[in-house]
């Protein structure tokens, strides 16, 4: 069942969004080299809490933190850690904030330093994959569109575009119905339609797409250890228009010429 929102929790889905955003421009601040994972985690759960939110990742299906962190060939769900970043890692960051009883959902991955420049292009790649994505989430369209359109570009690009996990819809719950692949044909999948809140996350491997969970139970990595990049926002389709809800201008305003 896809929940559709009306222009009133639009506006609330919005201050969720707004507020996820802002906890990855205040993370920002902090990724550098020899910073714990741990450390950023904390700094999100604080600012969160702080400005009212509620942390939703944390206890969510017993998730233990605020952060999912994913270094280098971890792919989505990692655990924060007292792993000190490194010169040449790349991390992505996934957290989902719950305000006044809505949900908003981004993610982004962070390069360490000097990256080497065939990781830095598939940051660069992932990252324009999502906008390809956004640009075909039109009321009336097919969600297949949107799937198709991220594996499509990143396919011809030789990249493995991951098949265990997908975007999906969101609003009073973190995850609600339509799936999101990153895969899929134009013309398939459920029509989308004004009040469809969603979140496009594609997740994308440098090597192949085969992904294995660690004995921990949600840690996803790359099978061939080669780096995944992630990038994900919450958008609303509406009535002949689409709206990013999420934003990266936080994150730009806090690396300022480091911004990738
Ligand atoms: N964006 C991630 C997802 O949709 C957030 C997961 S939070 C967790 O899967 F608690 F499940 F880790
Ligand atoms: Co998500």
């Amino acid at each position: 069942m896809i929940y559709l929102k009306t222009a009133e929790e639009i506006l609330l889905m919005q201050e969720a969004a707004t507020l996820v955003s802002r906890t990855l421009g205040e993370v920002a601040k902090w990724v550098a080299p020899g910073v714990t994972t741990a450390r950023l985690d904390t700094i999100a759960r604080e600012f969160i809490q702080d400005n009212g939110g509620r942390p939703a990742c944390l206890g969510y299906g017993g998730f233990p933190a605020t952060l999912c962190i994913e270094v280098n060939d971890t792919v989505v769900h990692g655990f924060p850690s007292d792993y000190a970043l490194r010169d040449g890692d790349i991390l992505g960051i996934d957290t989902v904030v719950e305000l006044n009883g809505y949900h908003g959902d981004s993610a982004y991955t962070f390069a360490i330093g000097n990256v080497e420049a065939k990781t830095l292009q598939l940051l660069h790649d992932t990252k324009h994959s999502l906008s390809l994505g956004i640009a075909e989430a039109k009321e009336g369209a097919r969600l297949g569109n949107i799937s198709n359109a991220v594996q499509s570009f990143c396919e011809r690009r030789g990249y493995g575009v991951v098949r265990e996990m997908c975007g999906h819809g969101i609003g009073r719950s973190m995850h609600e119905s339509p799936e999101v692949p990153n895969y899929g044909r134009r013309g398939i999948g459920p029509i989308l339609k004004a009040g469809m809140c969603i979140c496009i996350e594609p997740m994308i491997n440098l090597g192949s797409k085969n992904v294995v969970i660690s004995n921990d139970g949600w840690t996803c990595k790359t099978k061939d250890h080669k780096p995944s990049a992630h990038y994900e926002h919450t958008i609303a389709i509406l009535p002949g228009e689409t709206r990013v809800l999420t934003t990266f201008d936080y994150i730009q305003e806090a690396l300022g010429d480091r911004f990738i």
